[in-house]
């Protein structure tokens, strides 16, 4: 008997990362509710919550910020590459074929022990938002600016793609943003992070994989499609001539919707708030209000609630991200996640290889080419 299309309700292995309650609408991480953690927590503690299993001390807390600044920096060779790239390459297949370049050049190449591999990982970590950022520059023919050490992650992100320093505002919404991103138990691109893992593959390749993955619209991709339909019908009074319209035509709203929630993503009720206030604080509350009346059109049309995606699309723009590099900033969150659980999985390794339904022909006899 065949498992349900797209192995909905299966559960595929053991993990202690996340636990996502789609019924309760609760996400944890190692333990800790995701809600009292974006109150108190930040990006980098995250990460080494998820990876050591506890949260750091003091001590170990700066430890690693400092590894992560010291990570950030990109190479001449790095540099060099990234501006032979078509300018309007997708910055998901820079960031994939970036992170396969630096596979051939990690000093722990060939050494796949957890030591390496969380060398390799703050590698990772420190340097998706420095490719996204220098892509971003180097497209637009402006100067690649180099990491500031005294910046945080989310920081020196939004500063390495604008040029100036962000305010304090803006860095810790985007901080939480990353830290919301962080993980979501077997999602699709964490699935094929482990399986790549459990053919005891390297981390990198785990990694390439897992970006490949979270590049699709249905996927890292929904955030992107949610602002451009945003923009399409630009004004609030057009919204619901628009989502109905479009229901009507059996197409979907980006933003909505999940494999596992039924009811509202707790991700999205964080972000809900944040997109007003940073709506509000670049004079465009609009893009919220739209956001906020389209919620009530698909609960009223579909029954369906917004998931990370639709509440995250307004507020990476109003604080400033290209609509093309949603989806990397996606991947900026998720890659600690992903790095987790490819440890996890070589922790206790077995090669997954689930069985299919056959539902092809079986007794044909071979015809010869000329009497085809
Ligand atoms: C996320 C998603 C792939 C989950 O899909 P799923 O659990 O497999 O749900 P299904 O594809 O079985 O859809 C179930 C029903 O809801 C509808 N539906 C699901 N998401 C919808 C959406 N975003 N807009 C409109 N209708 C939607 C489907 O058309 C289907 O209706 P039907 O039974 O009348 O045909 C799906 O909701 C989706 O495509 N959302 C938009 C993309 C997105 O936001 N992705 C980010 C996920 S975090």
């Amino acid at each position: 008997m065949a498992a349900d299309r797209g192995l909905r309700g299966i559960v595929a292995g053991k993990s202690s990362l996340s636990l996502v309650d789609g019924l309760e609408g609760r996400l944890i991480y190692r333990g800790y509710d995701i809600l009292d953690l974006a109150v108190h927590s930040t990006f980098e503690e995250t990460v080494y919550l998820m990876w050591h299993e506890r949260l750091p001390k003091r001590r170990e807390l700066e430890d690693f910020k400092k590894a992560l600044v010291q990570e950030r920096q990109l190479s001449e060779e790095q540099l060099r590459l990234l501006s032979t790239f078509p300018k309007d390459a997708l910055p998901m297949e820079v960031l994939r074929t970036m992170v396969s370049h630096m596979a051939l050049f990690d000093p722990d190449r060939g050494d796949n022990s957890p030591e390496a591999n969380l060398r390799k990982g703050t590698r990772l970590v420190a340097t998706f938002p420095a490719f996204a950022g220098a892509f971003h520059r180097i497209r637009n023919g402006e100067e690649f600016l180099p990491s500031s050490p005294e910046m945080d992650h989310a920081a020196s992100f939004l500063h390495m793609l604008h040029g100036k320093e962000p305010t304090p505002e803006a860095a810790r919404s985007l901080d939480i943003c990353l830290l919301l991103h962080v993980d979501h138990e077997f999602n699709a691109s964490t699935f094929s992070a482990r399986v790549t893992a459990a053919t005891l593959s390297d981390l990198y390749s785990a990694i390439v994989s897992a970006i490949g993955t979270l590049k699709g619209p249905l996927h890292g991709g929904a955030n992107e499609n949610a602002m451009r339909m945003l923009r399409k019908i630009g004004e609030l009074s057009k919204a619901e001539d628009y989502v109905v319209q479009a229901l009507g035509r059996k197409e979907r709203i980006p933003g909505f919707g999940h494999p596992v929630y039924k009811t509202m993503d707790p991700r999205a009720t964080i972000l809900k708030d944040m997109s007003k206030r940073v709506c509000e604080g670049i004079g465009e509350p609009k893009w919220y209000e739209m956001s906020a009346l389209i919620q009530e059109i698909m609960m009223r049309e579909k029954g369906l609630y917004p998931n990370v995606d639709f509440y995250s699309a307004t507020t990476l723009y109003a604080l400033g991200i290209p609509l093309d590099l949603f989806s990397t900033f996606f991947a900026c969150g998720r890659v600690p996640g992903w790095i987790g659980h490819v440890m996890e999985q070589y922790s206790d390794n077995r090669l997954i290889r689930p069985l299919s339904e056959y539902i092809g022909s079986k007794d044909l006899k071979y015809v010869p080419i000329d009497e085809r």
